[in-house]
């Protein structure tokens, strides 16, 4: 009778299962910003920590970074974990370079300091590690954190923008914590919901018109989000930008990556509780979240609770209104200006394959290709306007997403995005058998060696090499490169044993070369010393295997990172 009694306090009483107030993560602004990414562990559940990865002083996700359009940005990103990683700035239009893809290696103890003009619109991006093959492991487990960009026409707008006030951070995620309450970063019974690393979250919000960021962070799953009672809300921006219209809506889909900016009037609702939902009865057989498909023997366990279920995701407890509380919701807000499809260059298509037709839970392919660092898939000339072909073959949704780029879906089958879908996009949600066309250009930034990528956002599609990469380059030969790099030449490349490295225009007193293999181990690493800021010497890599390496000269800020071949 005790020890029952006993157990049973352990298992409800003493479980972590109280509502607690939704963390909202500090901000950081300004021209210099410094991120540590760690490993850590949280009080999840009762009894065993879970291991996670955090930034800066938080042992799970990171604070939100703000920032200007038009402002020059000085990043720098120290790797305290035992992995290599990479970090990406999701949404954010930069040169490969500086995108933090998989070839852009922080190997553990060393910091990268990337740094770019914000040309991106008001909307909310974000961050998080881009290592091949490890992206799941490193993101679920915490790296991951939010990017607000304000700019000069957003402030127009009488729209809540006062951080953790009116405007809300909202980080949704799933996970499959295990026995011992790890987190398995490709679980696919994932049925801890968290909102910004918070479980069983509720928020005090004012009774006026709030905005809430929308991140979808799972790992697979799609949300269907609403509120109690089918309340309405308005749609105002999309991954990259506001949109022309605030859309009345009751529903919103994200998939993996999407982002939405919502707004939802509270003002008549003073002393009332409501909940952030998923409509997940609404979302079709195959859209991961929707229901549980059958599945043949082999495949892994897919049937999370949450699957093909309506459930509640963040209490929201209404109390009275702020000062100068914003009230109305804007009926206009910025004009969209897709290419239009006539004026396109080049149409690419790209199928989403599996090895059979049954195959629920990967790998997949692009056009039957598994990724391959070494493999460039596409070569763009700089300023193309181009539309690509989404064919999903497979029996799964994938949610594509498109580095360097924003993009205006054109085509969903053979009908037109809905009006939630219609501004500009990063990733976009393909059902199982769908066709999806959108249009975009590729401009400002060319690089003939550090490709960007595409890849399902999926993480474990993604790490499984549902991915691709593409060089920008140059249309012609005189178009000037956008470049804060020092200038580098390597030469021969491909080598067998001497590799010459000639480097000009170099900012600091001293210099760091360094080779890595793809997998992000360090093979040689030197520091040469600029004679009139320059950089003269040469490595062996006779003891290399025949392969590809990835040779990173640093200066100061500047760095520039090259493929190396051995013959
Ligand atoms: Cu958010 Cu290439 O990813
Ligand atoms: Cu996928």
């Amino acid at each position: 009778m005790r020890l029952s009694l006993l157990i049973y306090i352990l298992l409800s009483g003493m479980s972590l299962s109280a509502q607690q107030p939704l963390f909202i993560p500090d901000t950081l602004s300004g021209p210099n910003i410094s991120l540590t990414l760690k490993s850590d562990s949280v009080q999840f559940l009762a009894g065993q920590k879970t291991q996670t990865n955090g930034f800066n002083n938080y042992k799970y996700l990171g604070p939100t970074l703000i920032l200007k359009k038009g402002s020059t940005i000085n990043l720098s990103v120290n790797n305290q974990l035992t992995d290599t990683t990479t970090m990406h700035w999701h949404g954010l239009h930069v040169a490969p370079y500086n995108d933090g893809g998989p070839h852009t290696m922080i190997l553990p103890g060393a910091t990268w300091t990337p740094g770019f003009v914000v040309m991106n619109d008001a909307a909310t991006y974000f961050y998080h590690p881009h290592m091949g093959m490890k992206t799941a492991a490193q993101v679920m487990l915490g790296a991951m954190g939010l990017i607000i960009v304000r700019d000069s026409t957003e402030a127009t707008f009488n729209l809540p923008r006062r951080y953790g006030l009116d405007d809300f951070p909202i980080i949704v995620q799933s996970q499959e914590l295990d026995t011992l309450n790890q987190i398995d970063p490709r679980g696919m019974v994932d049925s801890v919901l968290m909102v910004n690393g918070t479980m069983n979250p509720y928020l005090d919000v004012p009774a006026q018109v709030v905005r809430m960021r929308l991140l979808n962070g799972a790992q697979e799953r799609a949300f269907n989000f609403g509120f109690t009672g089918n309340k309405s809300f308005y749609v105002i921006a999309t991954d990259g930008g506001l949109l022309d219209s605030a859309i009345s809506t009751t529903r919103i889909r994200l998939g993996p990556g999407e982002r939405a900016e919502i707004l939802l009037d509270l003002s008549a609702m003073n002393g009332q509780s409501l909940y952030l939902m998923s409509y997940a009865s609404e979302i079709p057989i195959g859209v991961q979240g929707g229901p549980t498909m059958p599945m043949p023997p082999w495949s892994p366990p897919m049937n999370s609770p949450l699957n093909g279920i309506d459930f509640n995701i963040l209490q929201l407890n209404v109390g009275a209104a702020s000062v100068n509380p914003v009230t109305t919701v804007p009926t206009t807000l910025v004009p969209l200006n897709p290419y239009a499809a006539s004026s396109a260059d080049s149409i690419r298509t790209i199928n989403f394959t599996a090895d059979s037709a049954m195959v629920m839970d990967g790998p997949f392919y692009f056009n039957g290709n598994s990724f391959d660092m070494m493999r460039i898939d596409y070569r763009i000339p700089l300023n193309n306007i181009e539309i690509w072909k989404l064919v999903n073959e497979t029996m799964v949704a994938h949610a594509f997403h498109i580095h360097d780029v924003q993009f205006y879906i054109l085509k969903k089958n053979n009908h037109g995005p809905l009006s939630v879908e219609k501004g500009k996009k990063d990733v976009v949600l393909v059902e199982p058998y769908d066709t999806v066309y959108f249009i975009t250009k590729f401009q400002d930034f060319t690089d003939t060696a550090i490709p960007y990528m595409y890849h399902c956002h999926m993480l474990m599609h993604e790490d499984d090499g549902m991915m691709g990469q593409f060089l920008v380059v140059p249309a012609t030969t005189s178009v000037t490169k956008i470049s804060s790099s020092p200038l580098v030449n390597i030469y021969p490349n491909p080598a067998d044993d001497i590799v010459n490295i000639e480097a000009s225009n170099i900012s600091s007193t001293t210099a760091n070369i360094s080779v890595t293999d793809i997998t992000g181990k360090l093979l040689l690493q030197k520091e040469i010393k600029a004679v009139n800021k320059n950089i003269n010497t040469s490595i062996d890599i006779n003891a290399f295997a025949p392969g590809f390496y990835i040779l990173t000269v640093k200066a100061g800020v500047e760095q520039k990172v090259m493929k190396l071949v051995k013959k």
